[in-house]
């Protein structure tokens, strides 16, 4: 288990400025990104920010249904490996061996931007979290979750100067292998990288 670095919840640029230049960004210098760029993109996508256990994005029921891994190729301080966001005390745990990256942009079509990113957050869903208390409909709040999660993390990645690009063309089942997935289920890939 790493303690990621605290995120910081004051920046340079405003929310304004955010939304307007936040752009779908493909291609990133091989440059690795750092363990507190990692840290805040995390914590954008599901950080905890209330005592109660409220996040960053808004969940149905406040269940939950939603994880955040990371294929870590090129991360400063950071062994290769796939890891596993806890947001409870900001943590991340490493999960699984990280595939090659030519193998995870195969399952996604051979999508240069999954090829080239030194870091691939997968947003990934536990579907029975929600559906055990909503049923059938629960599938749709999943799915509206996970578009709230991305695009926390497409705003934070344009206020540091990152980019990302939300991918939902892959093969389900290769990717899951690949990831080692059991019960979730992926959503999102969202390569991110210095443009
Ligand atoms: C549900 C969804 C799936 C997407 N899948 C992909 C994808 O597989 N590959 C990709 O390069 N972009 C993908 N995108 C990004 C869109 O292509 C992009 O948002 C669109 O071209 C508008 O550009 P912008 O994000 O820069 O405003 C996806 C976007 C959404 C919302």
């Amino acid at each position: 288990m790493l303690e990621l670095p605290k995120p910081r919840t004051q920046g340079p640029m405003s929310l304004e400025l955010c939304l307007e230049r936040r752009r779908s960004i493909r291609e990133f210098s091989p440059r690795p990104l750092n363990l507190e760029e990692l840290s805040q993109l995390l914590w954008a996508g599901q950080g905890i920010t209330h005592r109660m256990g409220y996040r960053t994005a808004p969940s149905a029921g406040a269940l939950y249904p939603i994880e955040l891994f990371v294929c870590a190729w090129e991360v400063d301080r950071l062994t290769q490996g796939i890891y596993w966001y806890h947001p409870n005390g900001h943590r991340i745990e490493y999960y699984a061996q990280v595939p090659a990256r030519k193998d995870l942009a195969r399952a996604a079509l051979d999508q240069d931007s999954v090829r080239l990113a030194p870091a691939v957050i997968v947003v990934a869903a536990v579907y029975s979290r929600t559906t055990k208390k909503y049923g059938e409909r629960g599938i749709r709040y999943v799915h509206m979750e996970a578009g709230h999660v991305a695009q926390n993390i497409y705003l934070q990645a344009t206020a540091l100067h990152l980019g990302t690009v939300a991918i939902g063309a892959f093969y389900d089942n290769q990717l899951k292998k690949l990831l080692s997935f059991r019960q979730e289920e992926p959503l999102y890939l969202l390569p991110v990288g210095r443009p």
